[in-house]
């Protein structure tokens, strides 16, 4: 209790500190909306579809020893002989899934997959993920972060869990970098610390304002884009349905201005947390893990799920999980016109540290906060 005190104070400091100087700033400055400083032009540098999708991407290769998750995120080549990540030969489209087929008995955990980009990407980038489908009814993820974390933070771009209706988007931080909601275009902000030792790492989420960004909507909806930029001015996320992309954009043209895309959905200008000083060149990654940390805590599953995550839903046959699986049409990677943002990384297998491993109760649901008092 003693801990947790002290760094609620401290966190407070921060906040009134930034509080101050927004203010001060806000005196001579009208506020300005990313994007709207410059309509900066960026150029793709990478794509990952088709039957290439998977080149350049490392396999986790062993059992979820980040976020506790009941999963084994398998290697490349039982990902490939059980076709847990694969192209599907009809759409082109590569397929990242839970197994669904195969019966787990107590004690054991279920196959499912986690990839990690070879190459990681630097500041100056925009990143869009093309997806029909989204898993859903486990704990999903398609997020960033730099190899040293909480060194180099983290964004989530894409994450929910169970039967929620709405992505979450969040960064993680190394302590000092905060938000200040008024600042942000985001309608619901959940938090505005996003350093990796307050709030049980929480970080500073806000929540999509959309309901087909997630879940069976997002699928009915033959899903959407999320775009990520990873800009010195700040880090925003957009999300647009399948009817709603903007034509630089669903025209598969290599550039566009980032004035193309309105306002974000979510978003962290610079203000609040030097960009520059708490992000380095990031790994893209998606996983799918099964309970755990977050997804798993007693009270944030019982708010969309019943029964007990583990033993009704990872234990037996596998059909709980026919809905847990990415249909990814691209990742695109495109950097600000005339660079070249990509960090040439390692093809070995490389273990990153945990984001997730202290995140315990980050849903930070009534329940879940009594639960962590108790
Ligand atoms: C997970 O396992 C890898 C490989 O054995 C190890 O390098 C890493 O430190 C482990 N991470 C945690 C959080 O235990
Ligand atoms: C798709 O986005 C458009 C534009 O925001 C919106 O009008 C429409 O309702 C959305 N469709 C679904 C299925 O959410
Ligand atoms: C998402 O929600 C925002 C805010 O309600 C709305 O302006 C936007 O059109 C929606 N986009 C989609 C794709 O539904
Ligand atoms: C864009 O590329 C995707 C495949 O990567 C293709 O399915 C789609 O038809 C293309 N769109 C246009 C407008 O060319
Ligand atoms: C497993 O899930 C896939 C969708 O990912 C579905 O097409 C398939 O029918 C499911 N398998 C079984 C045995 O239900
Ligand atoms: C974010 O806040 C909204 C509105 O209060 C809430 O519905 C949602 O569950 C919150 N998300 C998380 C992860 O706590």
């Amino acid at each position: 209790m003693r801990i947790s005190f002290q760094s609620f104070s401290f966190s407070l400091n921060l906040s009134f500190l930034n509080m101050m100087w927004q203010a001060s700033l806000s005196i001579f400055l009208p506020v300005l909306l990313p994007g709207a400083l410059a309509a900066t032009t960026y150029d793709m540098v990478k794509e990952f579809s088709g039957s290439t999708f998977f080149d350049g991407w490392n396999f986790y290769g062993k059992f979820d020893n980040l976020t506790n998750g009941d999963a084994i995120f398998v290697t490349s080549s039982v990902a490939k002989s059980s076709k847990l990540a694969y192209v599907d030969s009809t759409t082109n489209r590569a397929i990242i899934k839970v197994d669904n087929t195969t019966k787990v008995a107590l004690s054991d955990k279920r196959n499912t997959v986690r990839i990690s980009t070879q190459d990681e990407i630097g500041v100056g980038s925009v990143w869009i993920a093309d997806m029909y489908h989204v898993p859903y009814g486990v704990w999903p993820a398609f997020w960033s972060q730099a190899p040293n974390w909480p060194t180099g933070g983290e964004i989530d771009t894409f994450e929910h869990w169970n039967m929620e209706l709405h992505n979450e988007m969040t960064l993680h931080t190394n302590p000092g970098c905060q938000q200040v909601s008024p600042a942000q275009t985001s309608t619901v902000v959940n938090s505005t610390d996003c350093s990796f030792s307050s709030n049980s790492n929480a970080g500073c989420g806000v929540m999509g304002p959309n309901d087909s960004s997630y879940g069976a909507k997002f699928a009915a909806a033959q899903g959407g884009v999320f775009i990520t930029e990873f800009a010195e001015s700040g880090i925003s996320v957009w999300f647009f349905n399948r009817t709603s992309i903007p034509t630089s954009i669903s025209s598969n043209s290599s550039s566009f201005s980032i004035a193309d895309l309105g306002t974000p959905v979510a978003n962290w200008p610079t203000g609040g947390c030097a960009i520059d000083t708490f992000f380095k060149p990031q790994n893209l990654i998606f996983d799918i893990t099964l309970c755990g940390d977050a997804a798993g805590n007693k009270a944030v599953f019982a708010q969309t799920c019943s029964g007990i995550c583990y033993d009704d839903y990872v234990v037996g046959d596998g059909s709980n999980y026919n809905n847990a699986y990415f249909d990814v049409a691209s990742v695109r990677v495109y950097s600000v016109a005339g660079t070249n943002t990509l960090v040439k990384g390692n093809s070995a297998l490389t273990f990153r540290p945990s984001s997730w491993a202290t995140l315990g109760v980050a849903a930070l649901s009534t329940g879940a906060m009594i639960l962590l008092q108790s």
